[in-house]
């Protein structure tokens, strides 16, 4: 999503976890926050975003590593990283992100192959003859799957196909435009399929629990996929949520995109709290850490081969995209400092309880 989008407790027992408290300043009565490894608590990856600036600062790399089992490339596997004006390919920052993950035994996301957002000039400036645009597309495509595939279990191929509105098109981009609405995107998912045979791929899209047209013509696009033999294996929703979302709606997103039965990710969550309408920041805070509690528990209750991975987008309040427009915004789990906060506390609870 973009950035402008204007839409936009607990304390766990088991002293065996017990590596760090932090007490939240507004929070002098409420219990600290155990820093339990969030990854030892799940039955499935806990993903994180990240940027290669960041993976040589300990501060940063060290609680990274404790909590979480995949990463995605927040910004740098995009097509605007890869693809340079004259189509060479660069690939150092994905590298590094890959070779880190490598080194630390985490899987790496693949995010993302084919997105509206960007249309790389050597792509747009392509001759219209459908024979070469679609050659250097296939050649995109299976170049920079091949390349990860030691590593990466899964791909984001097709990113945010859906308009957001409550009119459930298809958006329109070069790609639909030069390949077709449907077609960019099965044509997308064959060629990562013949770079990868195991990889689970994906689309993925947001405000899903916003817009239930959206929602319903997500899931059809899939099916329409699926009925035309498409290798798409799963969907991903990246539930970037402003903390008035009512409860029971994040519960309901996830039921309903289960429904097919494929793999769900739930993609980028981050919970902002300066989006949201009508609360107090206390009241904020508070329905923040229900609606990650509410995701989490949603997703764990889930059958096992339909969890793919739960991620966040980002660590530390300090490292989200929100950030940019809402410099007070504390939409993640960790607080600047990186020590975590009562939403920390409410997912990891709400993980032991799906035991
Ligand atoms: C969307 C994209 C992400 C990222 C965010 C903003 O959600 O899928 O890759 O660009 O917007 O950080």
């Amino acid at each position: 999503m973009t950035l402008s989008r204007p839409t936009r407790r607990a304390a766990i027992g088991g002293g065996l976890f017990l590596a760090a408290c932090s007490r939240a300043p507004d929070q002098a009565t409420a219990a600290p926050v155990v820093d339990v490894p969030l990854r030892s608590l799940a039955h499935f990856p806990i993903g994180c975003a990240v940027m290669t600036g960041r993976l040589t600062e300990p501060a940063f790399t060290t609680p990274l590593i404790r909590h979480f089992s995949q990463l995605t490339p927040e910004w740098e596997m995009k097509m605007e990283y890869i693809c340079g004006d004259d189509g060479a390919l660069r690939f150092e920052a994905p590298d590094a992100i890959a070779a880190f993950a490598r080194s630390h035994g985490l899987r790496l996301h693949g995010h993302t192959l084919v997105w509206y957002a960007n249309a790389p000039k050597a792509f747009a400036e392509l001759d219209q003859r459908r024979a070469s645009f679609t050659e250097a597309y296939r050649n995109y495509i299976t170049n920079v799957v091949t390349r990860y595939r030691d590593v990466a279990p899964g791909w984001d191929v097709v990113n945010e196909p859906i308009e957001d509105d409550d009119t459930g098109r298809l958006r329109q981009s070069l790609w639909s435009q030069r390949l077709g609405d449907t077609d960019h995107i099965r044509r997308a998912l064959d060629h990562a399929r013949e770079a990868d045979p195991k990889a689970v791929l994906f689309i993925n899209d947001y405000n899903l629990e916003l817009y239930p047209k959206k929602r319903a013509a997500f899931l059809s696009l899939a099916e329409t996929l699926l009925k035309a033999g498409a290798p798409l294996g799963g969907l991903g929703t990246q539930t970037h949520l402003a903390a008035d979302l009512p409860a029971g709606a994040m519960a309901t997103c996830i039921k309903d995109l289960a429904s097919l039965g494929l793999a769900l990710h739930v993609s980028e969550m981050d919970v902002s709290v300066a989006w949201a309408k009508g609360l107090s920041r206390r009241a904020a805070e508070t329905r923040q850490a229900e609606i990650y509690a509410e995701a989490m528990s949603a997703f764990a209750a889930l059958p096992a081969r339909q969890r793919y991975a739960f991620t966040l987008w980002g660590l530390r309040d300090a490292d989200s995209w929100q950030r940019k427009d809402q410099p007070k915004d504390t939409p993640l789990l960790f607080d600047d400092a990186g020590a975590p906060k009562p939403a920390f506390a409410a997912v990891a609870e709400a993980m032991r309880n799906a035991g």
